[in-house]
């Protein structure tokens, strides 16, 4: 099977992308596959198997493969442009179509989308250029609240607002990522992920819940989550009742989406004395989804294939899984 593995990227997200890539490409059977490596630089610039290519040379690399593996994240890669532009050449690709990337890149339009099929979101304002969070919007909020970049990953550009005067520092943090911010109502819980992966028979299947417990940081921010000062828990310490409903809603989430292949779900289990006006309904408590993952990370470190090993699915047979679904 002739493959390309496309990485690097222009977003911010480019060294995380580098590493994924690294850990796909260790992983890859090269009896099976053969493989070329695309990488996207930091400035656009393209390179095939290291040599710098024009845009037409890397284009015509890519619509040569049987497959296209595209392990981007962030904007210009996660976000539906790089997947657009591989429906153009015809040639199948890994993972998520245009607009389930798209969508899940942008936080404030995944929440309208989950929220609209019944599923459980925190309160958020959308604040565009210019705009300030209103004193009634700050009163529905309350503190803490947490300040995003609408389009980014990896935490970059998040700060968690403790008083008000941090505000006007945080707002302008998250728009040197992007122009649209979230402010949102911190949820104070749990946080599990759950993923989401696609057979090549079209089933779709959660994996155990992770559980992601943060030492010496306020939040799961971006050295947290690269510098090891995370420690996750597979499966999460939860009751049958609690893992069922968590990977339905996951599911739930991922044809919310329209997904395809795979998709990471991350959540907050919502404490049982915290009023969020995230509520629970009977005795269980609704799991309030933080944000999805249209291709998460892939690293060494990362959660997505930590889940499926644990769930007896390897590295390499999970690539088989991805690349599979996509020739089908
Ligand atoms: N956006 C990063 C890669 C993640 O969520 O894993
Ligand atoms: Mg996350």
């Amino acid at each position: 099977v002739r493959l390309a593995v496309l990485f690097g990227g222009r977003s911010g997200e480019h060294e995380v992308s580098r590493r994924s890539a690294e850990s796909i490409l260790a992983h890859l059977d090269r009896d099976t596959y053969d493989v070329t490596e695309v990488l996207i630089e930091r400035d656009g610039q393209w390179r095939v198997d290291g040599d710098r290519a024009t845009f037409a040379q890397a284009l015509r690399s890519l619509g040569g493969q049987d497959v296209v593996f595209p392990a981007l994240h962030g904007p210009y890669g996660e976000d539906g442009t790089v997947q657009s532009m591989l429906e153009w050449l015809g040639v199948a690709f890994v993972g998520n179509g245009v607009f389930a990337s798209a969508a899940g890149m942008d936080k404030p339009v995944t929440k309208k989308l989950l929220a609209a099929d019944g599923l459980r979101v925190a309160a958020g304002v959308t604040l565009r250029p210019d705009e300030e969070l209103s004193s009634r919007d700050q009163e529905r909020l309350g503190l803490p609240v947490f300040v995003k970049p609408a389009r980014a990953g990896s935490s970059l550009g998040v700060s968690k607002v403790e008083q008000w005067a941090q505000l006007p520092a945080a707002l302008r943090l998250a728009r040197e990522s992007d122009a649209k911010v979230l402010v949102e109502r911190a949820v104070r819980g749990r946080e599990i992920d759950v993923g989401v992966l696609q057979h090549p028979d079209g089933r779709v299947e959660a994996g155990p819940p992770l559980e992601i417990r943060v030492a010496n940081a306020a939040f799961f921010d971006y050295d947290a989550k690269y510098d090891g000062g995370a420690v996750f828990h597979i499966p999460a310490q939860l009751d049958p009742g609690t893992t069922r409903l968590l990977q339905d809603r996951a599911v739930q989430a991922f044809h919310a989406l329209g997904c395809r292949g795979l998709l990471r779900v991350d959540f907050f289990l919502p404490d049982r004395d915290a009023d969020h006006g995230t509520g629970w309904t009977g005795d269980y408590r609704e799991p309030v989804i933080n944000e999805v993952n249209t291709f998460p990370g892939f690293t060494a470190a990362s959660q997505y294939p930590q889940i499926w090993q644990r769930a007896g699915v390897g590295y390499s047979a999970l690539l088989d899984i991805l690349i599979q679904g996509a020739l089908h």
